[in-house]
């Protein structure tokens, strides 16, 4: 049975594509059964018993004529030309089979090669994003010279060009300067130039005190920054330089910046001119405490009076520190610096020469750093109130420094 099913099924297919000779049942009289029962009205019973008479034998579909060709769709490159034909000549009806083959074609068209784009001369130089030494900076350039037709290749190449610029040289009047031209720098003697007179010369650079806790907690947030570096302006550590000098030596600095020394007021000032520093005074005992205290806007004046300009005491005492250095302010704030040759002190006599060194004295004294360098706790020697009064402690060290503080 489905052996009989698909082999009708092949042979309506067939005879659906061959032009269908329409005929009516000879049998049977068309116009009459129209007249009487409207057969042709009843599309279904036409289609078997009267076809033709009705009208509606299959019609095949045929191609109408091929259109033109279109012009090329394309202005450079390779395109096309199409044309295209419509089954319409006549159109297929009454279950007549469908046009046979393909209703449009395509022809090749080829035009000159597009335009491919072309780079305009580059831009300037983006401005040097560092105020002084390198930086890296770039230029551009456009593809549009010509631009690229839609077909055409891109330009070749980047559209940035990438290099260096160099500003001037940046100013080195710092060991934070330093720091941060050299990161992980070590502590030692480094060549800085002086702010004012733009004069080199050698200090040494603390590098290693912020890691032993000066940070400053809560008082100001820039001051919470740990790298910070120090220099250090004053250090005495076994007595083998003598600090009992003239105006001139503390104007000028003395000893080696490597060991024991005094960097120079005139330096001093100058280094402070920049920025805002916090001076750091750190001692350690004969019997080995220590302690350090820490004052904001430490500045020295212009000379010849180099007169100190202290802050609040920000802090002391802190991880470090097992004394605790003097409460008291800081009596020698904004006094200008005596030495045995030049007395410029609140005293009825010399304070230089009394208390043997040069300092901001008052009168006279409440940190004697710069005195005899003893372990006996004579008036003379280097101390701070603090252990000394109503008895004098003398001090084993002593380091005086300052860092800028970033803003
Ligand atoms: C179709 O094409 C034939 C042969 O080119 C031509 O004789 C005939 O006129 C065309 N018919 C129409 C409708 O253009
Ligand atoms: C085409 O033929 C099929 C099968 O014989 C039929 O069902 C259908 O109604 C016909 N359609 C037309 C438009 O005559
Ligand atoms: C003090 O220290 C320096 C440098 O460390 C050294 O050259 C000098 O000999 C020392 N002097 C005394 C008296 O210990
Ligand atoms: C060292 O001397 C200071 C000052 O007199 C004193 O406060 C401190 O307790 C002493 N430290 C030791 C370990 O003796
Ligand atoms: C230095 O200090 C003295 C005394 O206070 C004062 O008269 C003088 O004007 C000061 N000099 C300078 C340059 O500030
Ligand atoms: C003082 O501090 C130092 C370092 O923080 C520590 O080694 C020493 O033991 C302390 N001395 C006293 C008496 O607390
Ligand atoms: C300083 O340190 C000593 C010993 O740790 C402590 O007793 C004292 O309270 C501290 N002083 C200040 C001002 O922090």
């Amino acid at each position: 049975m489905p052996a009989i099913l698909v082999g009708v099924t092949i042979l309506w297919i067939c005879a659906k594509n061959v032009a269908t000779a329409c005929h009516d049942d000879e049998s049977f009289d068309c116009p009459r059964a129209n007249t009487l029962f409207g057969i042709c009205n009843n599309v279904d019973e036409a289609k078997k018993i009267c076809p033709n008479f009705c009208g509606i034998c299959p019609v095949d579909g045929q191609w109408a004529n091929w259109s033109d060709w279109t012009s090329c769709d394309v202005t450079c490159d390779q395109g096309k030309h199409t044309r295209t034909r419509t089954c319409t000549n006549p159109e297929p009806k009454n279950n007549g089979s469908d046009c046979v083959g393909v209703a449009n074609e395509y022809k090749r068209c080829d035009r000159e090669p597009c335009p491919d784009g072309e780079w305009s001369a580059w831009e300037q130089w983006a401005p040097c994003p560092v105020t002084c030494g390198f930086g890296v900076t770039s230029r551009d350039r456009k593809c549009n010279n010509p631009a690229p037709s839609l077909l055409g290749q891109q330009c070749d190449g980047d559209n940035k060009d990438w290099g260096s610029c160099f500003r001037r040289n940046c100013p080195i009047n710092n060991c934070l300067d330093i720091r941060n031209a050299m990161t992980g720098a070590p502590s030692g003697v480094y060549t800085i130039s002086t702010p004012v007179t733009r004069t080199f010369i050698q200090v040494y650079c603390d590098m290693d005190t912020a890691g032993g806790g000066w940070t400053i907690k809560g008082i100001n947030p820039e001051h919470n920054r740990e790298d910070v570096a120090l220099v250090v302006f004053q250090r005495r550590f076994n007595g083998s330089l003598d600090f009992y000098k003239n105006f001139q030596d503390y104007e000028d600095g003395f000893g080696s910046v490597d060991g024991e020394h005094w960097l120079g007021l005139r330096n001093v000032y100058e280094l402070t001119t920049v920025g805002t520093n916090d001076l750091r005074i750190d001692v350690m005992c004969f019997n080995g405490s220590k302690a350090f205290e820490v004052y904001s806007d430490f500045l020295v004046g212009q000379g010849s009076n180099y007169t100190l300009h202290l802050g609040a005491r920000t802090r002391n005492n802190e991880t470090s520190g097992n004394v605790t250095m003097d409460d008291s302010s800081f009596g020698e704030n904004d006094m200008a610096f005596s030495a045995k040759d030049k007395d410029m002190d609140n005293y009825v006599r010399s304070c230089a020469a009394s208390y043997h060194g040069g300092w901001w004295y008052n009168n006279c004294v409440t940190k004697n750093l710069n005195g005899l360098y003893s372990s006996d706790s004579s008036l003379q020697s280097i101390f701070d109130y603090s252990y000394n009064y109503p008895g004098r402690i003398p001090l084993q060290e002593t380091k005086m420094m300052f860092r800028r503080v970033l803003v």
